[in-house]
């Protein structure tokens, strides 16, 4: 693993490496597998950065899973209650299918409550959360992540399909804001 990264004005340290996060996957592939084999589930991954959690969690899955990249998006709306959030990318029905969202990170649990209400309005059979990370300290979402990677401390990461400023996505580990 290298040592500090540079990205734009800011410095980030090693934090989970590689090889830990490839066992924690495959761990979180099995736990998956026990849960979904014969249920047909389909999981959503959220663009951009949950790109590398998927698709490494995808190589060891065995539960025949099928796989949708979406995205949320806000726009205003033309009704005066402002901004609108959408799914975007979605193109399979998901009424009584077992729906499992792959995202990188919850922080406040914002997002992935938008993305929960979003999906729950199209009836599927059940809808399960699967984070890399968790910030449990600042983590305010409506239910609690049923699988996750890790719990780290309330500090910025990138790496591993995270981004800062769009940069960073590439590394094959987590890497820490240091100050
Ligand atoms: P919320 O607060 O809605 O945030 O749970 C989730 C989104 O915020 C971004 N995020 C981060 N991105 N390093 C990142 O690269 C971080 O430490 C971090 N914390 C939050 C991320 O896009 C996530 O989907
Ligand atoms: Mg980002």
């Amino acid at each position: 693993m290298r040592t500090l990264v540079h990205i734009h004005d800011l410095s980030f340290a090693p934090f989970i490496s590689e090889t830990t996060i490839q066992t924690r996957v495959k761990e979180l592939a099995a736990q998956l597998d026990a849960e979904y084999a014969g249920k047909n589930p389909i999981f959503l991954a959220v663009l951009n950065g949950a790109f590398m959690f998927a698709a490494d969690l995808f190589k060891q899955l065995t539960c025949q899973p099928e796989l949708s990249f979406v995205k949320v998006s806000s726009y205003v709306g033309t009704q005066s209650s402002g901004r609108v959030d959408e799914l975007i990318g979605l193109q399979t029905a998901l009424k009584d299918r077992h729906v499992v969202i792959i995202e990188d990170i919850l922080d406040t649990g914002v997002t992935m409550d938008k993305i929960g209400t979003l999906l729950q309005s199209e009836q599927p059979a059940s809808l399960a959360v699967c984070a890399l990370l968790l910030k449990p300290a600042s983590y305010k979402g409506k239910q609690q992540p049923q699988y996750i990677g890790f719990e780290i401390d309330d500090r910025f990461v990138v790496g591993y399909g995270l981004d800062y400023k769009e940069l960073g996505r590439e590394l094959p580990a987590v890497y820490q804001l240091i100050n």
